[in-house]
């Protein structure tokens, strides 16, 4: 496996890549890899002849009292879960070559950003549509993969795809969990014991509305209720927001059907987590 630091040899290789009739497939991550990971990393590997994963901690998609220090960073080990994974580059550039003196270019997502993380992390997705837009330009890849657990991200990057008309096919991957539920994410380093704990009421609020919905509960109001007992119950758990969204418009809905989306964003302790399901879905 290759590692490549930089812009100019990043492109240069995808270039060349692509000039003798290869194909590529990106999973652009933050690092500090899991099995979610991993599970797009399998797929691109199937879908591309060659697999790149992105590493690149975003300064972006921070907001300035966010925890964008703290992110956790470790390149053996992501070196390691790539490398089994199956992935052929990691590129991992700095921040200088990302975003050089003099960057100005940005692009957002108007719509789709106003709800949900968009609406509690002002500039986020800005960030998030700007940096990917940049490795798609910058890596030329064919095939790009996303978690659903970034359920909004994975619809606004779509949007972005789209409406640029670039020419990537966007793929959104289920959600990979702990044996107990717990959605995998990078920030659940962050939790203490208790907290690991605590942090289970997140899938345990999803599950026991997606059961309700399933013996016929289709007001969201009581769902929600029950999703906000779930959750308020659990000390140290502080919600930013749950709710029900219409999941291709993501618009605020009353009545739930098979394709009603369940978001969640709750702070344990200090630390944000985010979940969500289909409420006719498995996953
Ligand atoms: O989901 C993430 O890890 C990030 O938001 C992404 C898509 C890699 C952009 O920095």
């Amino acid at each position: 496996m290759r590692i490549i630091e930089t812009v100019v040899e990043m492109q240069a290789f995808s270039r060349e890549a692509r000039k003798n009739g290869k194909t590529i497939a990106l999973v652009p991550t933050m690092g500090y890899l899991h099995e979610g990971h991993a599970s797009l990393m399998v797929e691109g590997k199937k879908r591309a002849d060659i697999l790149v994963a992105s590493i690149f901690v975003n300064p972006t998609q921070f907001g300035p009292t966010e925890d964008f220090d703290a992110y956790p960073r470790d390149l053996e080990r992501d070196r390691n879960v790539a490398v089994a994974a199956g992935v052929d580059v990691i590129f991992a550039p700095k921040a200088s070559d990302m975003y050089p003196r003099g960057f100005q270019t940005f692009v957002a997502v108007e719509e789709l950003t106003r709800h949900l993380c968009g609406a509690s992390r002002p500039g986020h997705f800005r960030g998030v549509t700007t940096v990917v837009a940049k490795l798609l330009n910058i890596v030329m890849p064919h095939v790009a993969l996303f978690g659903k657990k970034d359920f909004q991200q994975l619809a606004v990057i779509r949007r972005m795809a789209g409406d640029m008309n670039m020419d990537v096919e966007i793929v959104g991957m289920p959600i990979v969990r702990e044996a107990d539920g717990l959605a995998m994410s990078s920030r659940n380093a962050y939790l203490g014991p208790e907290e690991r704990k605590s942090a289970l009421c997140l899938s345990r609020a999803l599950a026991t509305a997606r059961a309700l919905f399933r013996d016929g509960e289709c007001r969201v109001a009581t769902l929600r209720e029950k999703v906000l007992r779930i959750i308020g119950e659990v000390p140290g758990a502080t919600i930013d927001y749950a709710d029900f969204r219409d999941s291709e418009t993501l618009e605020a809905i009353e009545t739930a059907n098979g394709q009603t989306l369940i978001a969640l964003a709750v702070t344990i302790g200090t630390t944000r987590l985010i979940d969500n399901c289909i409420l006719g879905e498995e996953n």
